[in-house]
């Protein structure tokens, strides 16, 4: 099983290199009772998993990353470096294959080179060499030299910044036609918190729709729940929290049942609860730039602006440039191998009280896809302070 040549960005694509999170989510240890994420010292990879001999020293969130970013730099599946017996045991990833093997050298070649020639800045990784290939090409293709090139993929983190065209608009006229688009500053500024009933699909669910419920309070708290067939007829629960400071996952079917968030990946869960409330959406990000190429998304002309997060991760909107509403958000979290892209489209936006939201949303990450449809928003209603807790897993 291989991904299809650009797994982050093609929706459609058959197989997807699913386990990861699952372990992740899995292998993360409850804060220690009482403490919150932010003051406890993270629970390192090496702390909870048998076999870690180069990645050690990291967060646990981050080694998992690590794993998603070979998969996505050289296009292999979990299983394609890992023992299939993995798939049903999450101790057997700790089993070394060949790969498993190679994979060591090569991370120690890739610190290496950057240490001897680009003074320890990450300038080579896997992506480099491999491009979505386990074995990196040698020699110059006559076709691609003298072929037409592909298009430019609208999620290079490496767009640069022309001089903007004479009246094109800034970071500041974009985001005030996003929020006109969403009802406006007023009606925006009025909305205080929602609960979002619908359904939920991802390799979790073997790509079968199930119930999920988002709940999301000004200014930046947001809690997911899906309930997730564990087999026999019951569900249990599968929860991301950001409570504004900390974010926890925890889900069923896994090693260890709760994973506690940190650096990009906290980052991001924070990114997107502050999201829930556009009104806000300029004091969420920093450093705001436009003047990039357009781009296009599904045949809609897209404008893009970037900001940098609390946790100074990148952070890559694109905004239709007729409606004015965002279609796209694309961020990097940081790993010590490289830079791994999370890219959430929205979609369906409908107007309630005034207020547009997107009523369905899909996340693709270098582990899986997963996608969110609403049948049901209640604006400003209560919600219940527990429900933004650390989830019990
Ligand atoms: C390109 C090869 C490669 C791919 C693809 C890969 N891994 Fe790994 N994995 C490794 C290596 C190498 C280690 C050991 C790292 C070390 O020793 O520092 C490892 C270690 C692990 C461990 C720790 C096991 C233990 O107890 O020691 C887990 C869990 C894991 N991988 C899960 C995954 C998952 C899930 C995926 C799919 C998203 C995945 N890996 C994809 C190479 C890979
Ligand atoms: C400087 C270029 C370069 C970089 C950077 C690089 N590799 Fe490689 N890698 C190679 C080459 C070349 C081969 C093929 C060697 C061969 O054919 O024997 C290879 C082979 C591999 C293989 C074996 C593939 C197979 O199917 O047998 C794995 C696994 C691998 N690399 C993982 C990685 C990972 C993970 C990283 C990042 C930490 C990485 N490589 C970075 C050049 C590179």
């Amino acid at each position: 099983m291989k991904l299809g040549s650009r797994p982050t960005i093609v929706p459609a694509r058959g197989t997807v290199v699913v386990c990861l999170v699952g372990v992740a989510l899995a292998s993360g240890q409850a804060a220690a009772g009482g403490q919150t994420a932010s003051t406890q010292k993270p629970v390192m990879a090496e702390d909870i998993l048998k076999n870690v001999q180069v990645l050690r020293g990291i967060p646990l969130d981050e080694f998992m990353g690590t794993m998603g970013f070979f998969a996505a730099a050289l296009s292999l599946n979990c299983t394609d470096c890992h023992v299939g017996a993995a798939l049903d045991n999450w101790e057997r990833y700790a089993d070394d294959t060949p790969r498993k093997q190679t994979t060591r050298k090569m991370i120690l070649m890739v610190r290496a080179i950057n240490q001897a020639n680009f003074g320890g800045k990450r300038e080579v990784t896997c992506y480099t060499c491999h491009r979505s290939s386990n074995r990196p090409k040698v020699t110059p293709s006559l076709a691609e030299q003298y072929g037409t090139p592909p298009p430019d993929d609208p999620d290079e983190l490496e767009s640069v910044e022309q001089t903007p065209a004479p009246g094109a608009p800034s970071a500041d006229q974009i985001l005030d036609k996003y929020i006109q688009a969403l009802g406006g500053a007023q009606r925006l500024a009025n909305l205080s918190s929602f609960v979002a009933k619908g359904t939920y699909t991802g390799y979790d669910t073997s790509d079968a729709k199930v119930p999920v419920e988002v709940y999301a309070k000004a200014p930046g708290q947001r809690t997911t729940v899906a309930h997730v067939s564990v087999g026999d007829g019951t569900t249990k629960d599968s929860t991301t929290v950001y409570d504004g400071r900390a974010g926890w996952i925890s889900m069923p079917n896994t090693l260890v049942p709760m994973l506690v968030l940190t650096g990009g990946n906290l980052d991001g869960a924070k990114v997107d609860a502050d999201f829930s409330f556009p009104g806000r959406i300029k004091q969420a990000l920093t450093n705001w730039r436009a003047g990039f190429p357009e781009t296009t998304i599904d045949d809609h002309e897209v404008q893009i602006v970037q900001g940098i997060s609390a946790g100074k991760s990148l952070v890559k909107l694109y905004f239709d440039r007729k409606s004015g509403l965002l279609l796209r958000q694309v961020r990097y979290a940081d790993t010590v191998v490289g830079l791994n892209p999370t890219q959430v489209d929205y979609s369906d936006y409908r107007e309630l009280s005034g207020v547009k939201l997107p009523f369905r949303w899909t996340v693709t990450w270098t582990d899986g896809q997963s996608t969110f449809e609403m049948s049901e928003v209640q604006l400003n209603v209560p919600i219940d302070a527990a429900k933004f807790a650390k989830p019990t897993p």
